[in-house]
């Protein structure tokens, strides 16, 4: 495609994405874009570009440009020392500031949810401690801006590699393996799925359809993508849904949001409260 093309693509897809496309990244673009030219029998990237800007399509197709050019990789108990905090501090001092709620009812966003394993590994946690006795009732809401991760996130359907994430005794209680021994696949337990929804929601919107009383938000290696006003606005709107007293929870290549948002508390490199 042309320079002038390109320019193009990449503001278009920071506009909508927020997600940064220098010059250094055109050639991992066209790479991924090739998919899409087949997908459409087109004949190159440029004819893509072209048929992207002067076709009527541009609504439709913007949906799978954004698939496209979105990072997805994830894992069950990534970067465990947030689910370690959960447990030891953040529940138990927010359970604290309840005082006497006789069953507390938590409610915590996973803002980046890619294929659901970050919800689902939230909602093992959490589980593991009402069986351990504590009175807490949970909703998780996982959202993100590709359909095709929410599709997999919704159905809670993975490959039965992903158990190498899972300690044991936890994959044998929160998955259910496929009976079909041809089909390598496990899925989350329904009690554990109906505590999670997913729903399609751009971090790039200048508000978010969410509860304004989150407990905890895990919104992690995905700011790492913006530049550095977007990433200002999109951490000081995320907080403005918590509750006082909740939780921000970003990657462990994040912890500039810091420095960006300064009503902030740091209370771990990753991990903030307001
Ligand atoms: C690398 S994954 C991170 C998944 C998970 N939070 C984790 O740490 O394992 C980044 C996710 O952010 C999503 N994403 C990228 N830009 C977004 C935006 N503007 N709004 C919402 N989600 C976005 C991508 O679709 C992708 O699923």
């Amino acid at each position: 495609m042309s320079d002038a093309r390109f320019r193009a693509l990449s503001q278009l897809i920071e506009a909508q994405v927020g997600i940064k496309m220098p010059a250094g990244k055109r050639f991992m673009l066209e790479g991924r874009l090739l998919k899409r030219v087949r997908a459409l029998g087109l004949a190159s990237v440029s004819a893509y570009v072209d048929a992207l800007f002067d076709g009527h399509q541009f609504e439709d197709e913007l949906i799978h440009l954004i698939d496209v050019v979105t990072t997805n990789k994830t894992d069950f108990f990534r970067e465990p020392a947030h689910f370690d905090f959960l447990r030891q501090t953040a529940v138990p001092e927010l359970m604290k500031l309840r005082g006497s709620e006789r069953v507390c009812s938590f409610k915590i966003w996973s803002a980046a949810a890619s294929m659901g394993m970050e919800a689902y590994t939230i909602a093992i946690v959490l589980d593991e401690m009402v069986r351990s006795g504590l009175r807490i009732d949970y909703r998780i809401l996982g959202t993100d801006i590709s359909n095709p991760v929410l599709r997999i996130a919704s159905k809670g359907i993975y490959d039965i590699e992903v158990l190498t994430q899972v300690p044991d005794q936890l994959a044998k209680r929160y998955f259910l393996r496929s009976r079909d021994p041809a089909r390598a696949e496990c899925r989350v337990v329904p009690e554990l799925r109906r505590h999670v929804n997913f729903q399609r929601m751009n971090l790039m919107d200048s508000t978010y359809p969410v509860d304004r009383d989150v407990d905890i938000i895990f919104c992690r290696n995905v700011l790492i993508y913006f530049d550095k006003p977007t990433q200002r606005k999109v951490v000081s709107r995320l907080c403005s849904h918590l509750r006082p007293g909740g939780f921000l929870m970003v990657g462990h290549s994040e912890s500039m949001v810091h420095s960006l948002v300064p009503d902030l508390k740091q209370v771990r490199p990753t991990i903030f409260t307001v």
